[in-house]
């Protein structure tokens, strides 16, 4: 089975968060006590994804470079690309298609936030199956208050997807769909295809029209035991940070600690977290590093 790779589309402009991303990228602005970009790369971590190509503004690249490096210290491998314009969000496996060499992928939006054992669960069932590495896509499904906003799934009795619709004004369902895709080695090829909108971007809807349209879209619908925030507007970005908190504070545990999931994946051994632990120890992130690394 080839390896599914992972993609983490970090550019874009951030304008509802303006005047606070424009010196900075909005995935490096934290979400309560760590920056943003660890929420998805957790995501992949814990699918056990470790080829891991990250897409930046060009002029955002550096500073990613430098929180991340080439993340052999997480025990992955973070291949960097850019976008040059935010010209959509298919654009990325286009841009990754050399780096993909025709292996399936996970790509995640970088400012989205999934949490819960049972979005861990189904995650891994769909990177796990031989027949979804091999062909189709699949979607997650989550249920929200104003799907307006999102792409949105239209469901037929057997949760199938019958049809997807971008930003409609009237949705068919509640169903939004994430930031979240698996796609098969075939992604970039059709991907190309895709004329751009009216708004000049190459749509994920479009790329996963065209899946739907084969018969080859999988729609896994999430359901209470999983959390998902997006982190676009200062709302939106505030709601996650509580969420964090509150889950932290209640839990006694941190989520979606990078340096936390390569120990437990068993990719760094107790030596290494120990050391990655020691700078951080200020905040109070290293001493919970060195919590885990010591039970
Ligand atoms: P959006 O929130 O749709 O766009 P944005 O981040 O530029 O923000 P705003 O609407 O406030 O201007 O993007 C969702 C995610 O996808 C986000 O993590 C940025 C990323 N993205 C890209 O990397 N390239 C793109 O071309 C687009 C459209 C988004």
């Amino acid at each position: 089975m080839i390896k599914r790779k992972g993609i983490i589309l970090a550019g874009g402009t951030g304008t509802r968060l303006y005047p606070s991303t424009l010196s900075i990228s909005k995935q490096l602005m934290p979400v309560y006590d760590k920056p943003m970009i660890y929420y998805p790369l957790s995501v992949l971590m814990k699918a056990g994804i470790r080829e891991i190509m990250i897409i930046t503004t060009p002029h955002d690249q550096a500073a990613f470079q430098h929180l991340l490096g080439d993340g052999k210290a997480w025990g992955i491998d973070i291949t960097w690309a850019v976008q040059p314009s935010p010209d959509g969000l298919a654009q990325a496996l286009i841009i990754a298609e050399d780096f993909l060499d025709g292996a399936p992928s996970a790509m995640i939006l970088g400012d989205n936030l999934f949490f819960g054992g049972e979005f861990d669960t189904a995650l891994n069932a769909a990177t796990q199956s031989e027949t979804q590495n091999q062909f189709g896509a699949t979607v997650f499904g989550y249920h929200v208050r104003n799907p307006k906003a999102y792409g949105v799934a239209e469901i037929n009795a057997e949760n199938k997807v019958i049809a997807i619709e971008e930003k409609p004004e009237h949705p068919k369902s509640n169903y939004a769909i994430t930031g979240l895709y698996l796609y098969d080695g075939q992604a970039p090829k059709y991907a190309k295809t895709i004329k751009p909108s009216k708004r000049g971007e190459l749509e994920i809807t479009s790329l996963n029209q065209i899946y739907l349209d084969r018969g080859e879209l999988n729609c896994v619908l999430l359901g209470e035991g999983t959390s998902w925030l997006d982190t676009g507007t200062h709302r939106s970005l505030l709601r996650a940070a509580e969420f964090v908190h509150l889950m932290e504070e209640r839990q006694g545990r941190r989520i979606c600690c990078p340096e936390v999931i390569a120990y437990q994946q068993g990719w760094i051994s107790k030596t290494d977290i120990l050391k990655l632990a020691e700078p951080l120890k200020k905040s109070g992130y290293g001493d919970y590093i060195l919590k885990i690394a010591n039970s």
